[in-house]
């Protein structure tokens, strides 16, 4: 199970998946026994996932950065009783996750989080769990901070209205703790994780076009595995490596999951390519070494069914749309509005006010590209995703982009700005 064959040497190293840690700490904590994770991503998000589990009384070791991760699973239903009230921090992934983890427990728990996650939309979750038999009071609109109290629950079969892993993950896990089939059928595919490594500890999952059954199993057995690193991470240092005048990026053991990698797809479109080199596999997932060299870019259209395997590069993408010649158009980009912040509004926000036309209306973005140096500040609303995609852009020729807060890129990627200098200066 753990890695195979790797390559490279040399290239930077991005921190491991978010949406695998937080998967494979949770389903570890399902499992019968002591598991080992290597690589873990160690970052606000996942600490947040970390510290609800031990709060609900899973042993779960340090989570640090270059450190195994031990976790003891304590079987399907392993919670017990807290009073505290679960800080799930600016973690959606952690919010949503954890109350389909919750809803197969006869307890009742709180969970809430820091302000951007208390504005984000909960209904698309509460309503499947309800519906399963899990009693959940949430604060008005279906937001955090929410009571569950969880129990014997039903099967599920359950036609989401947005293309989302979370709310199909929550849902496939409140089957693996309510012990019942769970069958979900999403509009467009959404990432997979979470079936791969539930495929991989043995677990009956059925794919048929966009609808995922997941048969609950009698045992989790206790796994050992290092997770990839971040493809949403090593796109930034990627996107860098496009914009240098000359050299390259070279990004090692990067997961390269097709779910995920549409960032590479829609940049060769815009007349750029990220070079594969020497494939492996490990814990179900494939993973490669990433080059990326300067390119002329050109505009493109993103469709609306392309957009989850890119969900979160939308605002790199953006920038990149900034510096390329000629108006890009991204479709049905709605969901970007329900995100760490309004993407959509503080994308083209931001990039109006360093001297690019841009347009949000409804759930489209249009950017025009100019060759213009940028200048301004820069409002992340504390979003790290927004932050990381204007520095990026920031490195483009004559351009001093400001951030009003870099340390919000400590949810997902501590030592992003170390990294982009070493994307700017080796080779
Ligand atoms: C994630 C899924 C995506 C993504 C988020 C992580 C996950 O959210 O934006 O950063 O780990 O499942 P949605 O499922 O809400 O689209």
């Amino acid at each position: 199970m753990a890695a195979e064959v790797r390559v490279g040497g040399g290239g930077i190293r991005v921190p491991g998946d978010k949406s695998i840690t937080h998967r494979a700490l949770m389903l570890a904590a399902l499992s019968s026994g002591r598991c080992r994770l290597g690589g873990p991503l160690a970052a606000g998000d996942t600490r947040a996932t970390a510290s609800a589990l031990r709060a609900l009384g899973v042993t779960v070791g340090p989570l640090a950065a270059g450190r195994a991760l031990r976790v003891t699973g304590g079987g399907l239903r392993p919670f017990r009783a807290t009073g505290d009230v679960l800080d799930c921090g600016n973690s959606g992934t952690t919010a949503r996750l954890l109350l389909g983890l919750l809803a197969g427990h006869a307890f009742e728990t709180s969970l809430s989080g820091d302000r951007s996650l208390r504005r984000r939309p909960m209904a698309r979750i509460t309503e499947p769990l309800r519906r399963m038999g899990a009693l959940i009071a949430a604060t008005d609109g279906e937001r955090l901070p929410a009571r569950i109290r969880g129990g014997a629950l039903q099967p599920l079969v359950w036609d989401s209205p947005v293309a989302s892993a979370q709310v199909k993950t929550a849902l496939f896990f409140a089957g693996l703790t309510g012990g019942v089939r769970v069958t979900v059928t999403e509009p467009f595919h959404s990432r997979d994780h979470a079936e791969r490594l539930l495929r991989l500890l043995g677990v009956h999952v059925d794919v048929d076009g966009t609808t995922t059954r997941v048969d609950p199993p009698e045992a989790i057995a206790p796994f050992d595995g290092d997770i990839p690193g971040d493809y949403s991470s090593a796109a930034y240092l990627l996107a860098a490596g496009l914009l240098r005048q000359s050299g390259e990026v070279v990004v090692e053991g990067v997961g390269i999951n097709p779910t995920r990698t549409g960032f590479a797809r829609v940049v060769e479109r815009m007349g750029a390519r990220i070079e594969v080199q020497g494939r492996w596999m490990s814990l179900g997932e494939p993973a490669a070494t990433l080059v990326a060299r300067p390119a002329r870019l050109r505009a493109t259209e993103v469709h609306a069914d392309e957009v989850p395997s890119l969900v979160d590069e939308v605002p790199l993408l953006a920038c990149l749309a900034a510096r390329a010649e000629g108006t890009s158009v991204f479709h049905g980009v709605g969901e970007l509005r329900v995100k760490e912040s309004d993407r959509l509004a503080l994308v083209a926000r931001n990039l109006a006010a360093a001297g690019v036309e841009a347009h949000a209306e409804d759930d489209t973005l249009r950017v025009t590209g100019t060759d213009r140096p940028l200048r301004g500040r820069v409002e992340t609303a504390g979003d790290h995703r927004l932050a990381m995609a204007f520095a990026v852009l920031g490195t483009a020729p004559g351009g001093e982009l400001e951030l009003d807060d870099a340390g919000c890129v400590a949810v997902s990627y501590p030592a992003f700005f170390q990294d982009l200098v070493r994307a700017l200066t080796d080779a």
